[in-house]
């Protein structure tokens, strides 16, 4: 995380002291820096310079509204895979004109809401679901812009609950059966078939599965030209992995050099929908030591974070970096961080060597990714408050929720 560094032994994000957030704000505490925000996406502009295209930011990596309005003022569409993403897209200013819609399983009112506000494309993954639309597009007298979600049948050598292009996942359209599938759309009345699209995984970090998705793809569109379908944009999805810890992730302007080549000379768009890449090593999420328990064969550091804050570790054994926020001078002692929720998989890091104390912070690292998104309110936690820093301010964008709200929707039966 470049934004981040040390004053005096303070941890700063940005301009700002960590400890001066958490006392301000309480922890659990999500973070982010707007610097590394904007420079995550300007990277991406610069690496696909040379190839005319839209980034389109997958709303799942984090959908807090800050981030949405912050990628949609920098020029960013969106890549969303539900009713209510689409609705904070649009609550965050985004434009629906640039808007893909994912997701293998949209309801009736999830493509209604998408073809009111005009989005640019669904990305339709199955024949049933191709019908529906048609069906829904001629009853509201639209027509509907699609692309095939393919499955180019790569391996893209990650964790297999992220890995979404094989034949076994449940994802997109076979490749095989493509062609046929694109005759079959461009017959239906209500749908205009303007694209292709392909997302085989996440936390890649190899370029090789995404330069062979890219071929197979680019394959296909060139077959659909000889059956007379012409196609305006070419969606390679997201899933450029970053660094937790020693990965070394593929290198942006050499996956823009590999796919410039390959659109040289082309006349369709090219689409991208990373999530990770553009958030993750923008946020922190810090938390305080509860109490230190030596056990017999283990020290634990219990922390007011949890699964229900950061679920990533529990889920795919993810790593994160954690580091004590100030410098202190007790010896540094190994510790399995854990949360307070009753599962013994509520951890957040194993054997991690920390000199703290109780009472002290601490940075959970690389947690702008999938880490809010996916927060729960298991075991009645509420869940936690965002900050934005910008330089040497802070905004508050998102309110601690609050044990009444959490409460607010139900009903005891009278
Ligand atoms: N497009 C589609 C259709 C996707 O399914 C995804 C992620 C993305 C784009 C963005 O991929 P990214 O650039 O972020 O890799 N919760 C997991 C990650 C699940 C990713 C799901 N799909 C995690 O915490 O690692």
């Amino acid at each position: 995380m470049n934004t981040l560094h040390r004053i005096d032994g303070r941890l700063h994000l940005e301009d700002v002291a960590l400890d001066t957030l958490a006392e301000r704000f309480g922890t659990p505490l999500y973070v982010y820096s707007r610097q590394a925000l904007e420079t995550a996406y300007r990277a991406y502009a610069e690496a696909f310079a040379a190839t005319p295209h839209l980034i389109c930011y997958a709303v799942k990596a984090n959908s807090s509204l800050a981030l949405l309005n912050l990628f949609a003022r920098l020029g960013a569409g969106f890549d969303i895979v539900s009713g209510g993403e689409l609705a904070r897209v649009l609550a965050a200013g985004g434009d629906a004109g640039k808007v893909v819609f994912s997701g293998v399983g949209k309801s009736a009112a999830e493509m209604r809401a998408a073809l009111e506000a005009g989005i640019l494309c669904f990305n339709v993954e199955s024949e049933s679901e191709l019908h529906r639309l048609n069906r829904i597009a001629g009853e509201m007298g639209r027509v509907a812009p699609i692309s095939f979600r393919v499955n180019p049948d790569v391996d893209p050598k990650t964790h297999p609950y992220i890995s979404t292009g094989l034949k076994q996942n449940k994802f997109g359209v076979p490749i095989a059966q493509a062609r046929a599938l694109y005759r079959l759309a461009a017959s239906l009345p209500h749908l205009k078939v303007t694209g292709i699209d392909c997302h085989i995984g996440s936390q890649l970090t190899d370029l090789s599965p995404l330069a062979d998705a890219a071929d197979r793809v680019l394959a296909l569109v060139d077959a659909l030209a000889e059956d007379g379908i012409t196609l305006h944009h070419i969606d390679l999805g997201g899933g450029v992995g970053i660094r937790y810890r020693d990965e070394t992730p593929p290198d942006l302007a050499a996956y823009g050099r590999v796919l410039a080549q390959k659109f040289a000379g082309r006349r369709e768009r090219l689409l991208l929908e990373p999530g990770r890449s553009l958030v993750g090593n923008a946020g922190l999420l810090l938390a305080r030591v509860e109490y230190l328990k030596p056990g017999e064969e283990k020290n634990f550091a219990i922390i007011d974070a949890a699964m229900n804050d950061l679920m990533r570790p529990a889920l795919y054994e993810a790593y994160h970096d954690i580091v004590a926020v100030n410098a202190g001078t007790t010896p540094a002692q190994r510790y399995d961080v854990v949360g307070p929720i009753c599962e013994t998989g509520d951890f957040i890091g194993f054997a991690r060597d920390l000199a703290i104390g109780e009472g002290d912070l601490l940075a959970i690292l690389s947690a702008g990714a999938y880490g809010m998104s996916m927060a729960s309110n298991y075991n009645s936690r509420p869940r936690s408050a965002e900050v934005l820093v910008d330089k040497n301010e802070f905004h508050l964008i998102r309110e601690r929720e609050t044990q009444k709200g959490m409460m607010a929707q139900e009903r005891l039966p009278c």
